[in-house]
Protein backbone atom coordinates (compact mmCIF):
# COMPACT_ATOMS: atom_id res chain seq x y z
CA UNK A 1 0.00 0.00 0.00
CA UNK A 2 1.30 3.73 -0.75
CA UNK A 3 0.56 5.05 2.48
CA UNK A 4 3.36 6.55 5.05
CA UNK A 5 2.68 6.30 8.55
CA UNK A 6 3.62 8.67 11.08
CA UNK A 7 2.88 7.05 14.40
CA UNK A 8 2.98 9.98 17.46
CA UNK A 9 5.12 8.56 20.29
CA UNK A 10 6.09 11.87 21.79
CA UNK A 11 4.00 12.87 24.45
CA UNK A 12 4.70 12.52 28.09
CA UNK A 13 1.41 11.22 29.32
CA UNK A 14 1.07 13.54 32.43
CA UNK A 15 -2.32 11.94 33.25
CA UNK A 16 -0.05 8.93 33.86
CA UNK A 17 1.92 10.34 36.46
CA UNK A 18 4.34 8.08 36.20
CA UNK A 19 8.27 7.77 34.96
CA UNK A 20 7.42 5.39 32.09
CA UNK A 21 6.86 7.09 28.59
CA UNK A 22 3.28 6.60 28.08
CA UNK A 23 3.66 4.57 24.79
CA UNK A 24 6.02 2.18 26.68
CA UNK A 25 3.24 1.16 29.57
CA UNK A 26 2.34 -2.29 28.89
CA UNK A 27 -1.24 -3.79 28.00
CA UNK A 28 -1.03 -7.97 27.54
CA UNK A 29 2.45 -7.96 27.89
CA UNK A 30 3.23 -5.39 24.92
CA UNK A 31 4.18 -1.92 25.00
CA UNK A 32 0.98 0.82 23.72
CA UNK A 33 3.56 1.21 20.76
CA UNK A 34 4.54 -2.15 19.58
CA UNK A 35 0.55 -2.79 19.62
CA UNK A 36 0.40 0.05 17.51
CA UNK A 37 3.32 -1.19 15.20
CA UNK A 38 1.82 -4.27 14.68
CA UNK A 39 -1.39 -3.19 13.35
CA UNK A 40 0.25 -1.13 11.13
CA UNK A 41 2.88 -3.91 10.08
CA UNK A 42 1.29 -3.73 6.38
CA UNK A 43 3.75 -0.49 5.84
CA UNK A 44 7.19 -0.69 5.27
CA UNK A 45 7.28 3.18 5.42
CA UNK A 46 6.54 4.19 8.97
CA UNK A 47 8.24 7.19 11.16
CA UNK A 48 7.69 7.40 14.64
CA UNK A 49 8.19 10.54 16.64
CA UNK A 50 9.94 10.72 19.68
CA UNK A 51 10.49 12.81 22.54
CA UNK A 52 9.88 12.53 25.61
CA UNK A 53 11.69 9.66 27.06
CA UNK A 54 13.36 8.92 23.30
CA UNK A 55 15.76 7.02 24.57
CA UNK A 56 13.77 4.29 25.97
CA UNK A 57 11.52 4.88 23.23
CA UNK A 58 13.83 4.32 20.38
CA UNK A 59 15.65 1.49 22.77
CA UNK A 60 12.03 -0.32 21.98
CA UNK A 61 11.70 -0.15 18.23
CA UNK A 62 12.47 -2.90 15.74
CA UNK A 63 15.50 -1.07 14.07
CA UNK A 64 13.72 -1.07 11.06
CA UNK A 65 11.24 1.78 12.30
CA UNK A 66 12.57 5.22 11.89
CA UNK A 67 12.45 7.55 14.38
CA UNK A 68 12.23 11.43 14.19
CA UNK A 69 13.05 13.64 17.46
CA UNK A 70 10.28 16.42 18.16
CA UNK A 71 12.26 17.92 21.24
CA UNK A 72 10.24 19.89 22.50
CA UNK A 73 6.53 19.00 22.87
CA UNK A 74 3.93 21.59 21.48
CA UNK A 75 1.20 19.32 20.36
CA UNK A 76 0.01 16.65 18.07
CA UNK A 77 -0.07 19.33 14.99
CA UNK A 78 3.78 20.30 15.95
CA UNK A 79 4.52 16.24 16.59
CA UNK A 80 3.49 15.69 12.59
CA UNK A 81 4.82 18.98 11.69
CA UNK A 82 8.30 17.91 12.45
CA UNK A 83 7.96 15.11 10.28
CA UNK A 84 6.62 16.87 7.59
CA UNK A 85 9.17 18.98 7.57
CA UNK A 86 12.02 16.49 8.05
CA UNK A 87 14.48 15.01 5.17
CA UNK A 88 13.45 11.59 5.80
CA UNK A 89 9.94 12.31 5.74
CA UNK A 90 10.28 14.10 2.00
CA UNK A 91 12.86 11.29 0.74
CA UNK A 92 10.56 8.47 1.44
CA UNK A 93 6.70 10.09 1.05
CA UNK A 94 3.56 8.60 -0.53
CA UNK A 95 0.59 10.00 -2.26
CA UNK A 96 -1.30 9.37 1.30
CA UNK A 97 -0.50 9.50 4.86
CA UNK A 98 -1.43 7.83 7.95
CA UNK A 99 -1.15 9.24 11.39
CA UNK A 100 -1.62 7.10 14.17
CA UNK A 101 -1.18 7.99 18.16
CA UNK A 102 0.92 5.68 19.84
CA UNK A 103 -1.64 5.19 22.90
CA UNK A 104 -4.42 3.28 21.32
CA UNK A 105 -3.48 -0.17 21.03
CA UNK A 106 -7.04 -1.87 19.90
CA UNK A 107 -6.53 -0.53 16.65
CA UNK A 108 -8.37 -3.05 14.01
CA UNK A 109 -6.24 -3.50 10.55
CA UNK A 110 -9.43 -3.70 8.85
CA UNK A 111 -10.47 -0.28 10.59
CA UNK A 112 -7.83 1.36 8.87
CA UNK A 113 -7.78 -0.32 5.36
CA UNK A 114 -11.57 1.15 5.28
CA UNK A 115 -10.18 4.46 6.42
CA UNK A 116 -7.28 4.60 3.52
CA UNK A 117 -9.90 2.72 0.65
CA UNK A 118 -12.78 5.75 1.34
CA UNK A 119 -10.27 8.17 1.34
CA UNK A 120 -8.30 6.84 -1.86
CA UNK A 121 -11.35 5.96 -3.49
CA UNK A 122 -13.18 9.89 -3.34
CA UNK A 123 -9.83 11.33 -3.20
CA UNK A 124 -10.77 13.66 0.04
CA UNK A 125 -7.59 15.43 1.58
CA UNK A 126 -8.42 13.77 4.88
CA UNK A 127 -10.36 11.13 6.68
CA UNK A 128 -10.54 10.26 10.40
CA UNK A 129 -12.06 7.07 12.37
CA UNK A 130 -14.57 8.13 14.83
CA UNK A 131 -16.96 6.33 17.39
CA UNK A 132 -19.97 6.47 19.13
CA UNK A 133 -19.92 6.25 22.60
CA UNK A 134 -20.97 6.15 26.33
CA UNK A 135 -19.03 8.38 27.88
CA UNK A 136 -16.82 10.59 25.35
CA UNK A 137 -15.11 12.89 28.36
CA UNK A 138 -11.34 13.37 27.13
CA UNK A 139 -11.87 13.34 23.77
CA UNK A 140 -12.19 15.48 20.84
CA UNK A 141 -16.06 15.76 20.02
CA UNK A 142 -17.34 15.43 16.35
CA UNK A 143 -19.20 19.13 16.02
CA UNK A 144 -21.20 19.05 13.13
CA UNK A 145 -23.34 21.95 12.48
CA UNK A 146 -24.81 22.44 8.83
CA UNK A 147 -22.00 22.42 6.48
CA UNK A 148 -19.47 22.87 9.31
CA UNK A 149 -16.90 19.91 10.40
CA UNK A 150 -14.66 20.24 13.16
CA UNK A 151 -12.82 18.44 16.14
CA UNK A 152 -13.29 20.33 19.25
CA UNK A 153 -10.99 19.28 22.60
CA UNK A 154 -12.71 18.22 26.04
CA UNK A 155 -11.02 21.56 27.37
CA UNK A 156 -12.13 24.07 24.60
CA UNK A 157 -16.07 22.33 24.21
CA UNK A 158 -19.14 24.59 25.22
CA UNK A 159 -21.88 22.64 27.39
CA UNK A 160 -23.39 21.84 24.17
CA UNK A 161 -20.24 20.40 22.43
CA UNK A 162 -19.07 18.79 25.49
CA UNK A 163 -22.52 16.63 25.16
CA UNK A 164 -21.48 15.50 21.52
CA UNK A 165 -20.99 11.59 21.49
CA UNK A 166 -19.38 11.26 18.84
CA UNK A 167 -15.57 11.27 19.36
CA UNK A 168 -12.49 11.47 17.68
CA UNK A 169 -9.95 8.71 17.39
CA UNK A 170 -6.86 10.63 16.53
CA UNK A 171 -6.28 8.12 13.86
CA UNK A 172 -6.20 9.80 10.33
CA UNK A 173 -5.55 9.25 6.88
CA UNK A 174 -4.61 12.39 4.61
CA UNK A 175 -3.25 13.27 0.89
CA UNK A 176 -0.03 14.12 1.30
CA UNK A 177 -0.10 17.02 -0.29
CA UNK A 178 -2.80 18.86 1.57
CA UNK A 179 -0.82 18.00 4.88
CA UNK A 180 2.15 19.43 3.66
CA UNK A 181 0.11 22.47 2.89
CA UNK A 182 -1.26 23.22 5.75
CA UNK A 183 0.30 21.63 9.01
CA UNK A 184 1.99 24.67 9.17
CA UNK A 185 -0.81 27.25 9.05
CA UNK A 186 -2.06 25.44 12.87
CA UNK A 187 -1.98 28.02 15.73
CA UNK A 188 -2.03 27.95 19.83
CA UNK A 189 -5.14 29.51 20.04
CA UNK A 190 -6.82 27.32 22.55
CA UNK A 191 -7.28 25.79 26.04
CA UNK A 192 -4.13 23.82 26.08
CA UNK A 193 -2.03 26.51 24.05
CA UNK A 194 -0.67 23.94 21.93
CA UNK A 195 -0.59 22.82 17.90
CA UNK A 196 -3.75 21.19 17.74
CA UNK A 197 -3.41 18.23 15.00
CA UNK A 198 -7.52 17.81 14.98
CA UNK A 199 -7.54 21.97 13.45
CA UNK A 200 -7.03 20.31 10.08
CA UNK A 201 -10.03 19.00 10.38
CA UNK A 202 -11.73 22.42 10.62
CA UNK A 203 -8.96 23.92 7.68
CA UNK A 204 -9.93 21.44 5.47
CA UNK A 205 -13.90 22.22 5.86
CA UNK A 206 -13.26 25.97 5.60
CA UNK A 207 -12.04 25.30 2.63
CA UNK A 208 -14.57 23.05 1.27
CA UNK A 209 -12.71 19.72 0.63
CA UNK A 210 -14.44 16.18 1.25
CA UNK A 211 -13.89 15.20 4.90
CA UNK A 212 -14.84 10.90 4.80
CA UNK A 213 -15.73 10.08 8.23
CA UNK A 214 -15.59 6.41 8.91
CA UNK A 215 -17.34 5.17 12.31
CA UNK A 216 -16.10 2.03 13.93
CA UNK A 217 -16.47 0.05 17.12
CA UNK A 218 -15.79 2.09 20.21
CA UNK A 219 -13.69 -0.55 21.68
CA UNK A 220 -10.63 -0.72 19.03
CA UNK A 221 -10.42 3.19 19.54
CA UNK A 222 -9.58 3.49 23.26
CA UNK A 223 -7.11 5.91 23.68
CA UNK A 224 -5.23 5.06 27.00
CA UNK A 225 -4.08 8.90 29.38
CA UNK A 226 -4.11 7.40 32.30
CA UNK A 227 -4.04 4.41 34.72
CA UNK A 228 -7.35 3.63 34.78
CA UNK A 229 -7.72 4.01 30.71
CA UNK A 230 -4.97 1.47 30.81
CA UNK A 231 -6.88 -1.28 33.10
CA UNK A 232 -10.18 -0.56 30.97
CA UNK A 233 -8.39 -1.21 27.35
CA UNK A 234 -6.47 -4.00 29.01
CA UNK A 235 -9.48 -6.17 30.00
CA UNK A 236 -11.53 -5.19 26.99
CA UNK A 237 -8.32 -6.28 24.89
CA UNK A 238 -7.99 -9.69 27.24
CA UNK A 239 -11.55 -10.35 27.01
CA UNK A 240 -11.66 -10.57 23.34
CA UNK A 241 -8.50 -12.57 23.28
CA UNK A 242 -10.21 -15.18 25.30
CA UNK A 243 -12.98 -15.27 23.18
CA UNK A 244 -10.57 -15.95 20.71
CA UNK A 245 -9.37 -19.09 22.16
CA UNK A 246 -13.06 -19.95 23.25
CA UNK A 247 -13.81 -20.27 19.77
CA UNK A 248 -11.37 -22.58 18.80
CA UNK A 249 -12.05 -25.10 21.16
CA UNK A 250 -9.94 -23.95 24.53
CA UNK A 251 -12.02 -24.05 27.73
CA UNK A 252 -11.64 -21.46 30.52
CA UNK A 253 -12.80 -22.18 34.08
CA UNK A 254 -12.70 -18.37 34.84
CA UNK A 255 -12.01 -15.67 32.36
CA UNK A 256 -12.18 -13.09 35.12
CA UNK A 257 -9.04 -14.29 36.61
CA UNK A 258 -7.36 -15.78 33.92
CA UNK A 259 -4.21 -13.32 32.31
CA UNK A 260 -2.87 -14.09 28.95
CA UNK A 261 -0.96 -12.02 27.21
CA UNK A 262 -1.05 -10.95 23.78
CA UNK A 263 1.44 -13.38 21.75
CA UNK A 264 0.51 -16.51 23.91
CA UNK A 265 -0.47 -19.71 21.80
CA UNK A 266 -3.33 -22.49 23.41
CA UNK A 267 -4.20 -25.29 20.97
CA UNK A 268 -7.94 -26.82 21.13
CA UNK A 269 -8.77 -29.17 24.26
CA UNK A 270 -6.77 -27.58 26.19
CA UNK A 271 -8.22 -26.15 30.05
CA UNK A 272 -7.27 -23.32 31.14
CA UNK A 273 -8.12 -23.42 35.27
CA UNK A 274 -8.96 -20.35 37.26
CA UNK A 275 -5.77 -18.00 38.33
CA UNK A 276 -3.69 -18.97 35.66
CA UNK A 277 -0.91 -16.19 33.84
CA UNK A 278 0.42 -16.74 30.48
CA UNK A 279 2.87 -14.98 29.74
CA UNK A 280 5.67 -13.66 26.86
CA UNK A 281 5.97 -16.33 23.91
CA UNK A 282 4.29 -19.08 26.33
CA UNK A 283 2.82 -21.22 23.62
CA UNK A 284 0.77 -24.38 25.23
CA UNK A 285 -0.36 -27.40 23.12
CA UNK A 286 -3.76 -29.64 22.60
CA UNK A 287 -5.28 -31.23 25.66
CA UNK A 288 -3.35 -29.67 28.49
CA UNK A 289 -4.84 -28.89 32.01
CA UNK A 290 -3.20 -25.41 33.21
CA UNK A 291 -4.04 -24.45 36.72
CA UNK A 292 -5.66 -23.76 38.82
CA UNK A 293 -2.79 -20.87 39.93
CA UNK A 294 -0.15 -21.58 37.22
CA UNK A 295 1.84 -18.84 36.36
CA UNK A 296 3.83 -20.19 32.94
CA UNK A 297 6.32 -17.44 30.78
CA UNK A 298 8.20 -17.28 27.55
CA UNK A 299 7.91 -21.11 27.95
CA UNK A 300 6.54 -24.18 25.83
CA UNK A 301 4.22 -26.74 27.28
CA UNK A 302 3.44 -30.43 25.17
CA UNK A 303 0.35 -31.88 24.50
CA UNK A 304 -1.53 -33.61 27.66
CA UNK A 305 0.47 -31.94 29.75
CA UNK A 306 -0.68 -30.87 33.58
CA UNK A 307 0.83 -27.89 35.19
CA UNK A 308 -1.08 -27.27 38.80
CA UNK A 309 0.03 -24.35 41.11
CA UNK A 310 3.09 -24.10 39.87
CA UNK A 311 5.61 -21.71 38.24
CA UNK A 312 7.19 -22.30 35.31
CA UNK A 313 9.81 -19.70 33.66
CA UNK A 314 11.43 -19.82 29.85
CA UNK A 315 11.86 -23.88 29.97
CA UNK A 316 10.13 -26.35 27.81
CA UNK A 317 8.01 -29.46 29.03
CA UNK A 318 7.58 -31.79 26.37
CA UNK A 319 4.39 -33.47 25.72
CA UNK A 320 2.64 -35.65 29.04
CA UNK A 321 4.67 -33.90 31.41
CA UNK A 322 3.44 -33.71 34.61
CA UNK A 323 3.89 -30.84 36.99
CA UNK A 324 3.29 -29.32 40.26
CA UNK A 325 1.24 -29.13 42.20
CA UNK A 326 3.89 -25.99 43.86
CA UNK A 327 6.87 -27.04 41.50
CA UNK A 328 8.87 -24.67 40.19
CA UNK A 329 10.92 -24.75 36.97
CA UNK A 330 13.21 -22.08 36.56
CA UNK A 331 15.14 -21.05 33.05
CA UNK A 332 16.17 -23.16 31.07
CA UNK A 333 14.83 -26.50 32.42
CA UNK A 334 14.13 -28.60 29.24
CA UNK A 335 11.60 -31.55 30.42
CA UNK A 336 11.12 -34.82 28.13
CA UNK A 337 8.48 -36.73 27.32
CA UNK A 338 6.50 -38.04 30.46
CA UNK A 339 9.06 -36.36 33.05
CA UNK A 340 7.01 -35.52 36.22
CA UNK A 341 8.47 -32.88 38.61
CA UNK A 342 6.41 -32.98 41.69
CA UNK A 343 5.59 -30.77 45.07
CA UNK A 344 8.14 -28.41 46.31
CA UNK A 345 10.62 -29.35 43.40
CA UNK A 346 12.68 -26.73 41.85
CA UNK A 347 14.57 -27.42 38.79
CA UNK A 348 17.02 -24.64 36.94
CA UNK A 349 18.52 -25.04 33.57
CA UNK A 350 18.83 -28.88 33.74
CA UNK A 351 17.81 -31.28 30.88
CA UNK A 352 15.48 -34.63 32.46
CA UNK A 353 14.89 -36.93 30.19
CA UNK A 354 11.92 -39.00 29.41
CA UNK A 355 9.65 -40.54 31.99
CA UNK A 356 12.10 -39.71 34.67
CA UNK A 357 10.79 -38.31 38.01
CA UNK A 358 11.61 -35.48 40.48
CA UNK A 359 8.22 -35.88 42.76
CA UNK A 360 9.02 -33.91 45.56
CA UNK A 361 11.26 -31.63 47.79
CA UNK A 362 14.17 -31.93 45.37
CA UNK A 363 16.34 -29.03 43.94
CA UNK A 364 17.85 -30.05 40.30
CA UNK A 365 20.17 -27.02 38.92
CA UNK A 366 23.34 -26.85 36.40
CA UNK A 367 22.06 -30.97 35.32
CA UNK A 368 21.42 -33.50 32.71
CA UNK A 369 19.27 -36.00 34.00
CA UNK A 370 18.98 -39.36 31.35
CA UNK A 371 15.95 -41.51 31.08
CA UNK A 372 13.78 -42.75 33.50
CA UNK A 373 15.97 -41.67 36.69
CA UNK A 374 14.19 -41.48 39.96
CA UNK A 375 15.37 -38.20 42.01
CA UNK A 376 13.80 -38.70 45.42
CA UNK A 377 12.69 -36.81 48.17
CA UNK A 378 14.70 -34.61 49.97
CA UNK A 379 17.79 -34.99 47.31
CA UNK A 380 19.91 -31.87 45.74
CA UNK A 381 22.51 -31.25 42.92
CA UNK A 382 24.74 -29.05 44.89
CA UNK A 383 25.72 -26.91 41.95
CA UNK A 384 27.17 -24.09 43.38
CA UNK A 385 30.64 -23.89 45.43
CA UNK A 386 30.16 -20.27 46.27
CA UNK A 387 32.55 -19.00 43.45
CA UNK A 388 31.08 -21.06 39.90
CA UNK A 389 28.44 -23.54 39.08
CA UNK A 390 29.19 -27.09 38.71
CA UNK A 391 27.27 -29.42 36.59
CA UNK A 392 25.75 -33.04 37.79
CA UNK A 393 25.16 -35.41 35.35
CA UNK A 394 23.00 -38.61 35.70
CA UNK A 395 22.77 -41.32 33.30
CA UNK A 396 19.68 -43.41 32.30
CA UNK A 397 17.74 -45.48 34.88
CA UNK A 398 19.69 -44.27 38.07
CA UNK A 399 18.09 -43.92 41.36
CA UNK A 400 18.95 -41.22 43.65
CA UNK A 401 17.99 -41.78 47.29
CA UNK A 402 16.43 -39.46 49.54
CA UNK A 403 18.27 -36.78 50.86
CA UNK A 404 20.96 -37.01 48.71
CA UNK A 405 23.40 -34.34 48.33
CA UNK A 406 25.17 -34.60 45.11
CA UNK A 407 28.14 -31.98 44.99
CA UNK A 408 28.85 -31.33 41.31
CA UNK A 409 31.07 -31.74 39.38
CA UNK A 410 29.58 -35.21 39.43
CA UNK A 411 28.50 -37.96 37.43
CA UNK A 412 26.24 -40.82 38.22
CA UNK A 413 26.20 -43.91 36.08
CA UNK A 414 23.28 -45.77 34.29
CA UNK A 415 21.26 -47.83 36.79
CA UNK A 416 23.15 -47.09 39.49
CA UNK A 417 21.97 -46.69 42.90
CA UNK A 418 22.59 -44.27 45.77
CA UNK A 419 21.83 -44.91 49.16
CA UNK A 420 19.49 -42.43 51.30
CA UNK A 421 21.56 -39.64 53.39
CA UNK A 422 24.61 -39.49 50.98
CA UNK A 423 27.13 -37.46 50.06
CA UNK A 424 27.98 -37.71 46.69
CA UNK A 425 31.54 -36.06 45.78
CA UNK A 426 32.73 -39.01 43.33
CA UNK A 427 31.48 -40.57 40.06
CA UNK A 428 29.76 -43.27 40.49
CA UNK A 429 30.09 -46.46 38.27
CA UNK A 430 27.01 -48.08 36.01
CA UNK A 431 25.24 -50.06 38.30
CA UNK A 432 27.23 -49.84 41.64
CA UNK A 433 25.50 -48.35 44.87
CA UNK A 434 26.64 -45.31 46.05
CA UNK A 435 26.68 -45.05 49.34
CA UNK A 436 28.30 -42.48 52.15
CA UNK A 437 27.29 -42.75 55.45
CA UNK A 438 27.73 -43.53 58.76
CA UNK A 439 26.71 -47.57 60.12
CA UNK A 440 24.09 -47.54 62.17
CA UNK A 441 24.35 -48.58 65.85
CA UNK A 442 21.94 -49.35 67.82
CA UNK A 443 22.06 -49.05 71.89
CA UNK A 444 19.56 -51.97 73.45
CA UNK A 445 17.79 -50.46 76.29
CA UNK A 446 18.73 -46.72 76.15
CA UNK A 447 15.42 -45.67 76.78
CA UNK A 448 14.56 -47.61 80.21
CA UNK A 449 18.17 -46.72 81.57
CA UNK A 450 17.40 -43.12 81.13
CA UNK A 451 13.95 -43.21 82.26
CA UNK A 452 15.24 -44.74 85.57
CA UNK A 453 18.07 -42.04 86.25
C1 LIG B 1 -5.91 13.30 20.99
C2 LIG B 1 -6.77 14.18 20.06
C3 LIG B 1 -8.24 13.94 20.44
C4 LIG B 1 -8.58 12.46 20.29
C5 LIG B 1 -7.63 11.60 21.11
C6 LIG B 1 -7.81 10.14 20.75
C7 LIG B 1 -5.47 16.21 19.59
C8 LIG B 1 -5.30 17.64 19.88
N1 LIG B 1 -6.45 15.57 20.26
O1 LIG B 1 -6.09 13.74 22.31
O2 LIG B 1 -9.08 14.70 19.56
O3 LIG B 1 -9.91 12.24 20.69
O4 LIG B 1 -6.25 11.93 20.82
O5 LIG B 1 -7.06 9.30 21.58
O6 LIG B 1 -4.77 15.67 18.74
N2 LIG B 1 2.07 13.42 21.08
C9 LIG B 1 3.28 13.72 20.49
N3 LIG B 1 3.74 15.00 20.60
C10 LIG B 1 3.06 15.97 21.25
C11 LIG B 1 1.83 15.63 21.86
C12 LIG B 1 1.36 14.35 21.74
O7 LIG B 1 3.93 12.88 19.89
O8 LIG B 1 3.57 17.11 21.30
C13 LIG B 1 1.58 12.02 20.97
C14 LIG B 1 1.36 11.35 22.32
O9 LIG B 1 2.53 10.66 22.72
C15 LIG B 1 0.21 10.39 22.03
C16 LIG B 1 -0.52 11.05 20.87
O10 LIG B 1 0.34 12.03 20.36
O11 LIG B 1 0.68 9.12 21.62
C17 LIG B 1 -1.83 11.71 21.33
O12 LIG B 1 -1.52 12.67 22.34
P1 LIG B 1 -2.41 12.81 23.65
O13 LIG B 1 -1.80 13.87 24.47
O14 LIG B 1 -2.67 11.50 24.23
O15 LIG B 1 -3.75 13.41 23.00
P2 LIG B 1 -5.23 13.25 23.57
O16 LIG B 1 -5.44 14.25 24.63
O17 LIG B 1 -5.50 11.85 23.88
MG1 LIG C 1 -4.32 10.21 24.09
Amino acid sequence: MSVSVIVLAAGKGTRMNSELPKVLHKVLGKSLLSHALETLSFSDNKLVVVGHGADLVIDSLPPSIKNILQKDQLGTGHAVSTVINSEVFKKSKSEFTLVVPGDVPGIKDGDIELLINEVKTISAPVGFLTALVEDPFGYGRIVKNNEEIKIVEEKDCSDDERAINEINSGIYCFKTEFLIENIDNLNTQNAQGEFYLTDLIGIANNQKQDIVIVQVDEDSIKGINSMSQLNEVEDIMQKKLIEGFMEQGVYFQDPTSTYIDADVTISSGTKVLANTHLTGSTSIDENCTIGPNAQINDSSIGKNSKVVNSVVDQSTIHENGNIGPFAHIRPGSELGEGVKVGSFAETKKSKIGKGSKVPHLAYVGDAELGENVNFSAGAITVNYDGKEKHKTDIKDGAFIGSDVMLVAPVTIGEESMIGAGSVITKDVPSKALGIERNNQKNVEGYVDRKKKK
